[in-house]
């Protein structure tokens, strides 16, 4: 197995700590998926799909309490509270441990301990990092079996080496005499990181970014705080190749908050002719410098956990394809012939459904079948426009970089960054209107600086002054250009403008005739804008009308945001760059002039 002794002593602390029943080495390996599935199909939390329709892959509910990251139950343990920051919940370490010894202590009776290595990043490669995850929950291990790279290979890999430690339990000890639920989990919920320590605690829940730990814990919030000592970056971002029809590749990475398009915009099927769109990551990208002097990106994952609402052969078919066989459905509707089914998947309403609280269900229900965060786990090498490159160990050169949310109103269609600067402050002033991929608060307006909000592992002024360093220490000719996007603004009766999905290519062309050299384009207060007919709508019908709106400046509301935002960056006290202060000024000195 592994002679690692750091890790030994830490499992067997661990066990001593939950007391599981046993404690079982995940090796990563088909039989034990399939074993692991059938566990829990035995359980009652997965149903088998029709493997006529969808081969090796499950229907799975939680329990309804426990659908989405908690951001309130989510602690930055660092030492100092202020290395925190005003963003990020916090609590003595020390204190935090005690807490924690009491809530993990026998907190697994009856159940077994998982001990799954993982490689975020491909196996071997020099930016790639090594954690161990402990984990009571079987769903975990079948997730990050599709997640990440996982098993005896990274043990092997691993030696005497360091690794991220990741605690995590549903919180459900079983006594002699209790029966275990299909979906067990706590109504404490604790995910703490400690960033000094590279180490994670989660407990109490069992649903993605909370339990999964290598995906938000790890390579968010822990590799943030490793990025900012180390010099590189761990961004909430998708990675996407982009080739013209003369065939030059470029590659572009972009930062949407969680439930914001990247998913989509990573595996979008274009709209205009001869343009191919091809995925290296979805969700997460660790960037580093060559010794060319240009940003390398890797996606640290090997799947997808992606957003199921909305998601059809229409809008993206190839995460639907993605997810054809060896896929986990979570908290979707079942159908009568045992497939998947959730809001938006079909035009038409299936006539009968179990639906994601195992209810039978109807049109005439009267609630959605599919909960707003369900989501399919597949493996990224199932998507049929996997980019040839998406596991190279040396990573793919960045041309761009993309920053939006979801705006009704303010934020233009695109905008170019003037400079590294501007981009930054770009990335810093994010708005955007929450999803259901958190807990709490759906649809209201708020600051998710680089959609890094809940994911930032440090204080969020010094992550700002990171990515102006960033800029500093290099070549400026070399670094990607910077762009916002909002595929979101809504016309007065609350429609989207923007067609969205395949048609973002329209934009995405006009971004890279920028980075060639060509598309034409001029100053606006927001940024640098397309000119009129820059962008190429052929096919499209969109009045001209409302390609106005998409850059429209509704100057009252601007200049009300640039006080929000000033308001907003006092938060940051002395922390906050002064660059940042500056463009903000620069922003409301153009809005002011207009
Ligand atoms: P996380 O996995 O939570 O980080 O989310 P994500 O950013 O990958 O979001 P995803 O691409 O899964 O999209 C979430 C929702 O936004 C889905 O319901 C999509 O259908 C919808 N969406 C994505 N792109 C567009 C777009 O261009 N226009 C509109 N109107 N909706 C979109
Ligand atoms: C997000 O919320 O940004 C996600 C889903 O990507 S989760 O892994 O649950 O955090
Ligand atoms: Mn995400």
């Amino acid at each position: 197995m592994t002679n690692n002794k750091a890790l030994l002593a830490w499992v067997e602390d661990m066990a001593s700590l939950c007391q599981p029943e046993s404690v079982y080495w995940c090796n990563g390996s088909e039989d034990e998926f399939n074993a692991m599935a059938d566990l829990l199909i035995r359980k009652g939390a997965f149903i088998k799909l029709n493997p006529a329709k969808r081969p090796d892959s499950y229907f799975c509910t939680s329990d309804p309490s426990d659908v989405a990251r908690v951001e309130d139950r989510t602690y930055i343990c660092s030492l100092k509270k202020e290395d925190a920051g005003p963003t990020n919940n916090w609590e003595e370490p020390a204190l935090m441990k005690e807490t924690l010894k009491g809530l993990f202590s026998g907190c697994m009776k009856g159940r077994t301990m998982y001990v799954i290595p993982y490689s975020m990043g491909p196996l071997g490669s020099k930016i790639s990092h090594i954690g161990i995850e402990l984990t009571d929950s079987p769903y975990v291990v079948v997730n990050m079996n599709l997640m990440t790279r996982m098993g005896k290979k990274v043990l092997d890999i691993l030696g005497d080496g360091d690794f991220v430690k990741g605690l995590h339990s549903v919180g459900v000890p079983l006594e002699t005499t209790q029966a275990d639920v299909p979906w067990p989990c706590n109504k404490t919920k604790y995910i703490v990181h400690f960033p000094e320590e590279r180490s994670i605690m989660s407990f109490g829940s069992g649903y993605g970014g909370n339990a999964l730990l290598g995906k938000k814990c790890f390579a968010l919030r822990i590799a943030s705080a490793m990025a900012r000592d180390e010099g590189w970056m761990a961004e909430h971002m998708l990675i996407v190749g982009i080739t013209n029809p003369e065939g030059h590749k470029r590659y572009i990475a972009a930062a949407f908050p969680s439930a914001c398009g990247k998913t989509n915009l990573a595996m979008l099927t274009p709209t205009i002719p001869g343009w191919k769109v091809e995925t290296v990551g979805d969700d997460i990208a660790w960037m580093k410098f060559g010794k060319d002097g240009r940003l390398y990106a890797i996606n640290p994952e090997a799947g997808f956990f992606g957003v199921a609402p909305g998601t059809s052969m229409k809008t993206n078919p190839n995460a639907l394809l993605s997810a054809t066989k060896k896929s986990i459905f979570t908290n979707v509707a079942l159908t009568e012939d045992y497939d998947v089914w959730w809001e938006g998947l079909t035009e038409d309403k299936p006539a009968k459904l179990i639906d994601w609280l195992r209810k039978e269900w109807t049109p005439k229900t009267g609630r959605v079948a599919a909960h707003p965060n369900s989501r399919f786990t597949a493996p990224a090498y199932q998507c049929p426009v996997i980019d040839p490159k998406w596991e190279d160990p040396e990573g793919v050169p960045i041309d761009a970089i993309l920053f939006g949310g979801r705006r009704a109103s303010v934020i233009p269609l695109v905008a170019e960054a003037r400079d590294w600067q501007h981009g930054t402050y770009m990335g810093a002033t994010i708005s955007s209107e929450m999803t259901a991929a958190a807990v709490g608060g759906l649809g209201q307006l708020r600051h998710d600086p680089f959609a890094m909000l809940p994911f930032c592992g440090y204080h969020m002024g010094d992550y700002f002054q990171h990515w102006l360093n960033i800029g500093k220490n290099a070549d400026a000719s070399k670094l990607p250009k910077i762009y916002s996007v909002n595929w979101f603004r809504k016309d007065e009766n609350g429609k989207f403008i923007w067609p969205g999905f395949g048609d973002n290519i329209r934009v995405l062309k006009w971004i890279f005739e920028r980075l060639e050299g060509s598309g034409d384009a001029h100053d606006s207060a927001f940024g640098i804008v397309p000119a009129k007919d820059a962008i190429d709508l052929k096919g499209l019908s969109l009045s001209r009308d409302d390609m106005k709106k998409l850059f429209e400046v509704d100057l009252n509301k601007a200049i009300a945001e640039v006080g929000d935002i000033r308001e907003y960056f006092k938060k940051f006290g002395d922390r906050l760059p002064v660059e940042m202060t500056k463009e903000l000024d620069a922003y409301e000195e153009r809005l002011r002039s207009l």
